[in-house]
């Protein structure tokens, strides 16, 4: 797939189909307006005597327009002018490429940057890069027979009103495409089966990643090297598994300073989580591969940062590991000496994320004097309860890296929500035999395992993004990709780009 900008005059286009639209009430776009001025009125003409509105996603197609270059012009509503917002403009796209996709097209130009006047070309090309992206995804390659997912759609341009816009609108799709990339990339290893997907499997990958891009660099490390460093929660985690631990390590480093300290992002990487000895129930049991989420974001956003370049120092770490039953398995009651030398009570062996993340945190402050550490976990079930699917829940002990965090979710779209981390919530881990609990049991969820966190990200500058609600969408949507865009968004800040 190929996608263009250019600031062509629409009648002079000449294309397979020429995209275009009108808003609430019939009005053309300034675009339309122009191809309806050179066509003697032929699209208003048309659309009179038909009954569309203009609601969002409204689609009419039209051939042989006179005095257009176009083989086909395809009229799309966008709603209420006044009210034409980077949303409605994601939406439209979706429906116009898939519309595109499924009726043979295999190429087109996109006349929708006129039409949306709230937004700047900028906004307007990266939300309609991305828009595109996540239409014409799909997951495929794990049935036998030949798979007739054709892809007709090969080239997509978008159009910009004056050519004085080509260097913000090149600029977004260059943004935009790198991030589509990375957000990909995480909806596949996130979609993919766990008996592929095992944490070795990951491990291969992010060496591949690391091969294809100079500035990756991929070091794994498995059960003997975290032995050797008394990571004793994150492997009474995997005890229960025929699979090795990895911990997978990206580093990342083009800022002036290449010795500056680095931005880390960590990722939950639980290939598959059965709970453990606590083991999970059997219905929806398969959906748990989505566990290694977080990883999955981090390997995406690493991606992503490799295609664009940016000057600065960045590690990603994939906590990938297995969480199994078996007669080695660890056991609700053990208490567990993490690599900080802190001591955990576990009571529930299904609250496994920390305990693996917790000793990842650790390793991070220890071996990478981090600038501030970012966590991204499908962590609790209680975040789901408390945020939906709509936004990750956000825990920070950093009142400056929450706001930013807050900034990059607007921009981008991938939208954040603070849950409280603070002293007051710290009892509620706390244990009679360890120095914590690994549950807060029924109450505050989300919170509980942030509290436990940030007992071990101790001072350092550190977010926690809760994305159990965001990164999957459950057994038919799968993998979202999230929050790939948040984490590029908030680098890209972090850069001035
Ligand atoms: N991986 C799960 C959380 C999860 C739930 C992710 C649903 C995606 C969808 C996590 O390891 C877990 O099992 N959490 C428990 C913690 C509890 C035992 C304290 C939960 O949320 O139920
Ligand atoms: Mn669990
Ligand atoms: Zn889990």
């Amino acid at each position: 797939m190929e996608w263009k900008v250019s600031s062509g005059t629409a009648d002079k286009q000449r294309t397979a189909c020429l995209v275009t639209g009108f808003y609430k009430g019939q009005v053309l776009s300034p675009v339309s307006e122009q191809l309806d001025a050179t066509s003697n009125g032929f699209i208003s003409g048309i659309l009179k005597r038909c009954n569309l509105h203009g609601e969002p996603g409204q689609t009419l197609l039209l051939h042989n327009v006179p005095g257009v270059l176009a083989d086909r012009v395809l009229l799309v509503g966008l709603g209420d002018k006044k009210s034409l917002c980077a949303k409605t403009l994601r939406k439209c796209t979706e429906l116009v490429v898939r519309y595109l996709n499924e009726a043979g097209s295999m190429e087109a130009a996109v006349y929708f940057k006129d039409a949306a006047t709230n937004l700047s070309c900028y906004e307007s090309i990266r939300v309609m890069q991305e828009a595109s992206s996540d239409a014409l995804y799909s997951f495929s390659g794990f049935t036998s027979k030949e798979s007739n997912g054709r892809r007709p759609l090969k080239r997509l341009t978008f159009c910009v009103p004056r050519r004085r816009d080509l260097k913000d609108a090149e600029n977004a799709l260059f943004h935009a495409t790198a991030l589509s990339a990375g957000k990909s990339a995480a909806r596949h290893l996130g979609n993919l089966p766990p008996n592929v997907l095992t944490p070795t499997g990951l491990a291969l990958r992010a060496r591949e990643l690391a091969s294809q891009h100079e500035s990756l660099n991929c070091t794994t490390l498995g059960e003997e090297e975290l032995a050797r460093l008394g990571m004793g929660a994150w492997l009474a985690v995997s005890r229960g598994s025929a699979n090795e631990s990895q911990l997978i390590r990206l580093d990342y480093r083009q800022a002036d300073d290449p010795s500056s300290p680095p931005i880390v992002l960590i990722g939950k990487g639980l290939t598959f989580d059965a709970g453990g000895i606590t083991l999970k129930g059997s219905n929806g049991m398969d959906e748990m591969k989505c566990d290694m989420c977080g990883a999955a974001a981090v390997f995406g956003t690493m991606l992503a940062l490799a295609e664009l370049g940016l000057p600065v120092n960045v590690t990603g770490i994939l906590a990938a590991c297995e969480n199994m039953p078996d007669g080695n398995a660890y056991r609700p009651g053990d208490v567990l000496t993490t690599m900080s030398g802190k001591t955990i009570e576990v009571l529930s062996t299904d609250a496994e994320g920390r305990l693996v993340l917790a000793d990842a945190i650790t390793y991070t402050r220890r071996m990478l004097e981090p600038k501030e550490i970012i966590d991204v976990a499908t962590l609790t079930g209680a975040a789901i309860t408390s945020l939906g699917h709509v936004a990750s829940a956000m825990m920070t002990n950093d009142k400056h890296l929450g706001r930013e965090l807050k900034r990059a979710a607007k921009t981008s779209g991938d939208r954040v929500w603070p849950l409280p981390v603070d002293d007051d919530y710290q009892p509620i881990i706390d244990s009679h035999v360890a120095d914590m609990k690994n549950t807060s049991w029924r109450i505050a969820g989300a919170v509980g395992a942030a509290c436990l966190l940030s007992r071990f990200a101790e001072e350092t500058p550190w977010v926690h993004l809760d994305i159990a609600g965001t990164a999957w969408l459950g057994r038919d949507k799968g993998a979202t990709g999230r929050p790939v865009p948040l984490l590029v968004q908030y680098l890209i800040h972090q850069c001035g780009a």
